[in-house]
């Protein structure tokens, strides 16, 4: 299978950036090693009932020990740029103690690309909090903004310029609401209050770090990557579009309204005023800091229609859906990045920072024919086209993922990888998806 794009596309020509995408507790494993500290996910696994199967990060894909052959993997494909987060626990295993084997290792990862010519492209955070900051209270906790401003310059005066990109934090919504909203994530707390005080905590953090990062890195690009999930109403009824609105600013304004234009939209709070966070003076200007990109993580959208309370209801839509039950709807990406271009001015150009799909095709023979995550690329990449045709500055795009990993809660069992691994073996093995993404690299 090959992916095929119009013959003038933006995504042809090597202005565009393709990469691949990872998360350091995902693949990491080495929990206890070199002095790491315990993130709130080793607590979240060790629970019972919070993870499937009581999967834990302890060994995932052993990238922590396989580092360089994880590199000339990344390099075989033929990608320009490689996207990884930094554990926090490794480099602050105890607050203010800085430790140089986690600053070593990232160093090693970030000088191993660039010998690969590959770009590194590095996020700061993706949900690894060290422990000992939620038995404080976590991102409930005003502090711990301004702990992980301090811990971001530690970590870009000592990587500076070496990483073309910076992100701040992997989708905050995740973080806020699945962690302290919904008790689906770490640290598993459950309330809608709490969930926007996180919420309100995590951009604020990143608000601190921006002009941190910039002193020591001014030729990085900074920025912070926000996952959405476009909504779209069932029916042209008022009530319907009344729902679809308020999903839209829960899940996806509540963040990028903020961080681009400094403010909150309305309709949550107005409806619910009691999940309104506590703020300072001044912390919307900081949230607002200016960016040199927005990374969009996108895999589905919903259709909402408001029930007989007007309380917003998910229609099951009759789409194919990947294995993890997500519904396979590439337009949905184009209509929100037009919309967002239309209505935020001061829209920074686009990195599409993930992208993919659960597909558990199982390897038979050293052979991995996963057909349905071949299609979805090749849909979403015509989606990030037709997007770019209709006026969206989009300048680059990220497989999720480089590798099977560690799906949080669903443990082990959903496989978002172009590259196969068995965990039993820790063989790697690059997919009918991978081979699609090598073809179409090369030819560019
Ligand atoms: C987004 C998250 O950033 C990543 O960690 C996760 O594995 C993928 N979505 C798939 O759910």
């Amino acid at each position: 299978m090959e992916f095929t794009l119009p013959k003038d596309s933006r995504l042809n020509t090597k202005s565009f950036t393709f990469g691949v995408a990872t998360a350091s507790f995902q693949i990491e494993g080495s929990t206890n090693a070199d002095g790491r500290c315990e993130s709130i996910w080793d607590r979240f696994c060790a629970t019972p009932g919070k993870v499937l199967n009581g999967d834990d990060g302890s060994v995932a894909c052993e990238h922590y020990t396989r580092l360089e052959e994880d590199l000339d993997l990344i390099k075989s494909l033929g990608v320009d740029a490689y996207r990884f987060s930094i554990a926090w626990p490794r480099i602050e295993p105890k607050p203010g103690q800085w430790n140089e084997a986690g600053f070593d290792f990232y160093e090693r990862l970030v000088d191993g690309l660039i010998a690969r010519g590959i770009k590194p492209y590095a996020t700061l955070y993706h949900w690894d909090l060290p422990q000992y900051l939620e038995d404080k209270g976590g991102w409930i906790n005003r502090e711990t903004a301004y702990l992980f401003s301090r811990y971001a310059e530690k970590l870009v005066e000592r990587l500076g310029d070496k990483v073309v990109s910076y992100a701040t934090f992997n989708e905050p919504f995740c973080s806020a609401y699945l962690g302290y909203r919904w008790g689906i994530h770490a640290p598993g707390l459950k309330d809608d209050r709490l969930g926007f005080q996180a919420a309100h905590h995590l951009m604020l953090a990143h608000g601190l770090a921006i002009p941190l990062m910039r002193k020591h890195a001014p030729k990085a690009q900074l920025g912070i990557v926000l996952n959405i999930n476009p909504a779209f109403p069932a029916s042209d009824s008022e009530a319907d579009k009344q729902a679809t609105q308020l999903s839209n600013d829960d899940s996806n304004h509540t963040f990028l309204g903020p961080i681009l234009a400094g403010k909150y939209p309305t309709s949550v709070f107005e409806k619910y005023p009691h999940w309104a966070p506590t703020q300072l003076q001044g912390d919307l200007d900081i949230i607002n800091a200016p960016l040199d990109f927005l990374g969009i993580n996108y895999y589905t959208g919903v259709t909402i229609k408001a029930d007989a309370q007007g309380e917003r209801e998910e229609v099951n839509q009759q789409v194919p859906k990947t294995d993890i039950g997500w519904d396979i709807i590439p337009e949905a990406l184009t209509k929100a990045l037009v919309d967002y271009k239309n209505t935020y001015p001061s829209l920074p150009p686009i990195y599409i920072t993930e992208n993919g799909a659960a597909d558990n095709t199982e390897c038979i023979n050293g052979e991995v024919n996963d057909t349905m995550r071949t299609d979805y690329y090749q849909q979403h990449l015509m989606a990030v086209h037709n997007a770019i045709e209709q006026g969206v500055d989009v300048q680059g795009y990220f497989a999720w993922s480089l590798m099977d990993n560690f799906e949080w809660a669903f443990g082990y069992s959903q496989r978002f990888g172009i590259v196969h691994v068995d965990y039993s073996t820790q063989k790697r093995t690059v997919k009918l998806s991978g081979l699609a993404w090598k073809k179409f690299l090369a030819n560019r």
